[in-house]
């Protein structure tokens, strides 16, 4: 119903190369801000929960037509607190529905990030086509008393596609080896070896085990990478393996989390490219890449089975140094859009790319596209640009300033300069921003990205996040942003030196 208001937006085909002064272009677009039954700031194509807090997508698996999204929940509160695994699920990983709470606290602890599979060989012993946890069980009691082995792993399986579950009778099913931070274990069938594997992080380094039955487990391996100086505390891994894109090559790609010490500070998450022989992995990667240079999205772990052989990746879409006092009422925190992952190879280098899945066009209302070539005033005037994407391509000579305004001068503003090749982006004036110092400190961001003639551009605006896809998804930056009124205007500078082309702008459908 409410999609059928999301009326298309035209967009404007102009080349007026004889244009001097800049000139305002009046678009029409769907509904103005949200009418009362929609909160403010809550997304309308990212997942959120109904309610409460949510931090890390857990359990990311596909079976029979569903995408099963888990996270990070505390159904109590807006803050963080004791964990449980809350559950949606969905077909085209844009349309969830909520389903009831699936893993609760228990003796054990609480239920931290971990992942699930499809156990189609009943190798467990818990039924053919099972689905399988394993998450970090997080003692409160113990950490309280200063016993270093709060955390340990345990499973929990299901026989009804996700809907209950049942824990592991022998949980917890790897003991605490004397190390604090000791989770968030993202477990893989390694087709080659033919058996569970699992990467888990261990405080500064990642460890690899192996199972021949998800309940036995034997640490085969450990990856370290010296940081000078040392970033936060690791968490959430995964490992995966990804072609080379226009290759015959495949690598293996190893994501890890980190609480503190990200690019634009806060919580991050890089990637290292590399080979695993099935029990070690290596890599010559000299250096930190990050698969987002924004500040917001953090945790992030990719789906197993796929049905399509594609990598896709769901990350939360915020960042410990604020994220419980972000200014949202009844729920917290959102998840990114769903990204697929590639690898291209460039200079010896090795790049993984993130882009929204192919399925979000199907969320775009699509009257019509357009294509700008040539100087004119790039200053659009829309109704409402907080559920939009634009995508456009840029000529640089030496800088390009692409601003989101509204009525209230709160901007949002994207910059490239050539000579330092860098993007940054300011926040700082983008609405509410004083909820919480550190906020106010990542105001500024910046990305190295060289120095570039050509740019392309997808930005896609939600009601309270900008997720910024550069060169094909090679950089990415999203930030969470809270606008006081929705943003109307947008303008690409300096017209005389910049060159767009492909313009494209639409918005885009609820999909809550
Ligand atoms: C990452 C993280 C994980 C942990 C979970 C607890 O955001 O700290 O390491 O399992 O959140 O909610």
């Amino acid at each position: 119903m409410k999609n059928l208001l999301y009326v298309l937006i035209v967009i404007c085909v102009f080349a007026c190369k004889n244009e001097s002064k800049p000139k305002e272009i009046i678009l029409q677009t769907g509904l103005d801000v949200k009418s009362t039954d929609i909160e403010k700031y809550r997304p309308q194509f990212h997942f959120t929960p109904k309610e409460k807090w949510m931090n890390d997508p857990n359990g990311l698996v596909y079976h029979n037509g569903y995408y099963h999204l888990f996270y990070q929940y505390y159904p109590d509160s807006t803050v963080w607190g004791p964990m449980h695994w809350g559950h949606a699920k969905s077909k085209d990983l844009l349309h969830w529905v909520h389903r009831p709470v699936a893993l609760y606290p228990d003796s054990l602890g609480y239920i931290f990030s971990g992942s699930a599979v499809i156990d189609k060989n009943n190798t467990t012993g818990f039924g053919k086509d099972a689905m399988i946890a394993i998450y970090t069980y997080h003692d409160p009691i113990k950490e309280k008393e200063g016993n270093i082995l709060f955390q340990t792993q345990g499973i929990a399986y299901s026989n009804d596609e996700g809907e209950t579950w049942k824990k592991y009778e022998h949980n917890p099913v790897i003991q605490n080896p004397g190390i604090k931070d000791f989770r968030d274990p993202k477990m893989f069938w390694n087709d080659e070896k033919s058996i569970w594997q699992m990467v888990l992080v261990a405080k500064d380094h990642v460890e690899f085990y192996e199972s021949p039955n998800i309940k036995n487990w034997k640490k085969i391996s450990e990856f370290r990478f010296e940081d000078n100086p040392p970033l936060g505390v690791w968490e959430c891994p995964d490992l995966f393996k990804l072609k080379v894109e226009g290759t015959h090559d495949e690598k293996w790609v190893l994501i890890i989390s980190h609480g503190d010490g990200a690019p634009n500070s806060g919580s991050g998450t890089r990637y290292f490219v590399g080979d695993y022989d099935g029990t070690t992995f290596t890599t010559t990667q000299k250096s930190s890449q990050w698969i987002d240079y924004g500040t917001d999205n953090y945790a992030g772990i990719t789906f197993n089975n796929e049905p399509n052989d594609k990598r896709i990746f769901i990350g939360w879409m915020s960042n410990w140094n604020y994220a419980t006092t972000t200014p949202t009422e009844k729920w917290r925190s959102a998840m990114t859009l769903p990204r697929e992952l590639s690898l291209i190879k460039e200079d010896e280098s090795y790049y993984l790319k993130s882009n929204v899945i192919s399925g979000f066009d199907n969320l775009k209302s699509t009257i019509s596209k357009s294509t700008i070539t040539g100087n004119f005033p790039y200053n659009f005037s829309y109704h409402n640009l907080q559920e939009s994407m634009m995508s456009f391509t840029t000529e640089v000579q030496e800088e390009i300033h692409i601003t989101f305004s509204n009525s209230k001068n709160e901007s949002f503003n994207i910059s490239y300069n050539k000579s330092e090749g860098l993007i940054k982006l300011d926040r700082s004036r983008s609405g509410l921003v004083d909820f919480n110092e550190k906020y106010v400190l990542s105001s500024n961001q910046t990305m190295t990205i060289g120095k570039l003639d050509t740019l392309s551009f997808k930005i896609v605006l939600d009601a309270s996040s900008i997720e910024i896809f550069i060169n094909n998804g090679k950089f990415v930056m999203t930030n969470q942003i809270f606008p006081t009124e929705n943003f109307t205007q947008f303008e690409i500078s300096p017209k005389e030196t910049v060159k767009v082309s492909n313009f494209e702008i639409q918005s885009i459908n609820r999909s809550i």
